[in-house]
């Protein structure tokens, strides 16, 4: 039998719920999400399912990590056919903030994230991550969950999540879920929708960079800028394609590695036309 989803905008609403559910005795899972829900997302949903009384998920598109404006206007946000996912996966709430709920004030106390940030995404989006990492604080503040779910298709954003909840001693389990593909390989993602179908074939060509150092390594290959010329190679030269990054880099430190001895991340960000696209695969020695 499927319950009633709840939809709650307010912070006090939300948590006096919350709080009921954990007087009842339910653990809470939280997602945490910008909406525009995909595949993806439905694997973070279902895995709080399985492992929590009570499942929360949040939807906040937050202007905050946004380094473009005009990236923030094009995020996709489909409100409706999110309900029918969250609905449909068993979520138990869904907490959709405005932003002047979220922001009442401007924040004069923001998180800001050292070394974590200074590679991959954070060197080219500039704020992005203090931006996220302030609102997952805001966030797990106002749920206060036993568990959070990220997707490890943001690598960066999950180490430093982790990071965050270490360095402020939050009672929050942070759990990753790995990277959900089409049967080509393209990683999903919420701006996967604004591709032409041109441009969704040619951004395949991102993880199969990411095969391509994973197979490097795995042939025995230690020298990482060696792996990313190998890889890059798989990046055709075409007019639509421009790769901003191809790293190596320690899955937990997210600082770069010269020579391969241990576990690594390997994490690009490719544009495909006015689209930035990231991804990234584990590969050790
Ligand atoms: O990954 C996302 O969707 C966002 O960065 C998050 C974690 C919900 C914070 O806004």
């Amino acid at each position: 039998m499927t319950t009633a989803l709840g939809r709650y905008e307010t912070v006090a609403e939300l948590r006096r719920l919350l709080a009921e559910r954990r007087g009842a005795g339910d653990t809470i899972g939280f997602v945490p999400t910008m909406g525009a829900l995909h595949a993806g997302h439905a694997k973070l949903i279902e895995r709080a399912r399985r492992e929590s009384g009570f499942v929360a998920v949040s939807i906040f598109v937050n202007p905050l990590q946004f380094d473009r404006a005009d990236d923030l206007a094009k995020y996709p946000r489909t409100l409706d056919a999110d309900m029918a996912m969250c609905q449909s996966l068993g979520a138990d709430a869904v907490f959709t903030p405005t932003v002047a709920e979220m922001y009442p004030a401007q924040q004069a106390c923001t998180i800001h994230v050292e070394r974590l940030a200074d590679h991959l995404c954070g060197r080219y989006r500039p704020g992005h991550f203090d931006g996220m990492a302030t609102v997952v604080m805001k966030l797990l503040q106002i749920a206060q969950p036993d568990m959070a779910y990220f997707g490890e298709k943001d690598a960066q954003q999950l180490a430093i999540v982790r990071r965050l909840v270490a360095d402020f001693n939050m009672p929050v389990a942070i759990v990753g879920v790995p990277t959900v593909r089409e049967p080509d390989g393209l990683a999903l993602s919420s701006r996967n929708t604004r591709l032409t179908p041109s441009e969704r074939r040619k951004a395949i060509a991102l993880p199969e960079a990411l095969r391509a150092a994973e197979a490097a390594i795995r042939a025995g290959v230690t020298d990482a800028s060696e792996v990313i010329r190998v890889a890059t190679l798989k990046i055709p030269v075409d007019e639509a394609l421009r790769l901003e990054y191809l790293e190596v880099v320690g899955p937990d430190d997210v600082q770069p590695v010269t020579t391969i001895e241990g576990p690594v991340l390997i994490a690009g960000a490719l544009w495909v036309g006015a689209t930035r696209l990231i991804d990234n695969i584990r590969a050790s020695r």
